[in-house]
């Protein structure tokens, strides 16, 4: 895999204009198992498949000069999925992680995994590290895999963390703000997703950063995420550029 560093902006086809990027986008990856059973293929092969996917996604998201890009990898409800699909994506991290770190490495890719590791295997875990440790310093493109991740537990997590600081004597109940929040939660420090694109046809945000998407915009599109190419996200990049982002506030053109 190589992400590109030649970072263009993206030229709307349908308008023949510049469209400016979003800071960072989150994908919701779904739609993997019916792309599979539609073709008659174990739920595995969609995974396989999801994972070139999202090694196009990477590359492609570099050369839109995108700066983060989040990935719903693994959460913490599909651990109730049959084991042998559970043991296959956890062998999808591991051969992500171990194939494809160096390329991303060299491409100036940082990486940061939300998500628990309490319950991980303790080689998986090391592993996360491994690629969290070797791509600290990197100044390209942000990929921030989000694995055995749950946005409820992050946000009781957050909770606990800045109480434990109020009965530590290290905070007062009054410095608890949203930006002291934000900064406790698993991404802290990142910007929160300006766009969050969910493949198969599904509208739901399924537990996924609950707190950091209050003012996304958020794009649903039908095909599979094995199917989802360079053209689906352009045209989903395309449509987040029309867009009027008001956070509560009006138009300019109503003031
Ligand atoms: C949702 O599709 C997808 C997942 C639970 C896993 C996503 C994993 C990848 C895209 C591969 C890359 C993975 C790693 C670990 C880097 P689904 O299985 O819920 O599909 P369905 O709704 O059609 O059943």
């Amino acid at each position: 895999m190589s992400v590109s560093p030649d970072r263009s902006p993206h030229v709307s086809a349908a308008e023949g204009s510049s469209v400016k990027p979003p800071r960072h986008v989150a994908f919701i990856m779904d739609g993997n198992g019916r792309w599979a059973t539609a073709r008659g293929l174990p739920r595995t092969e969609g995974h396989r498949h999801g994972l070139e996917t999202l090694r196009r996604v990477i590359r492609h998201a570099g050369k839109r000069g995108i700066d983060v890009i989040t990935i719903y990898s693994f959460s913490s409800e599909n651990w109730s999925r049959p084991e042998t699909e559970v043991s296959f994506l956890m062998g999808l991290l591991r051969r992500f992680v171990q194939r494809d770190l160096s390329e991303l490495h060299e491409a100036n890719v940082r990486i940061r995994i939300i998500g628990s590791r309490d319950d991980l295997e303790p080689g998986i875990a090391a592993l996360l590290q491994e690629a969290e440790d070797l791509t600290r310093n990197n100044t390209g493109l942000n990929l921030v895999v989000a694995f055995n991740y749950g946005a409820r537990v992050e946000i009781v997590r957050a909770a606990k963390a800045l109480a434990q600081k109020v009965l530590s004597g290290e905070m007062r109940p009054e410095d608890i703000t949203e930006t002291a929040f934000s900064g406790a939660l698993d991404t802290g420090g990142l910007p929160d997703p300006d766009l969050i694109i969910r493949t198969s046809g599904e509208m739901r945000l399924s537990n996924f950063l609950l707190w950091q998407a209050a003012y996304s915009e958020f794009y649903f599109c039908d095909k599979h995420w094995p199917d989802f190419d360079e053209a689906a996200f352009d045209e989903a990049l395309t449509c987040f550029g029309n867009r009027q982002r008001r956070y509560g506030g009006l138009d300019a053109k109503a003031l």
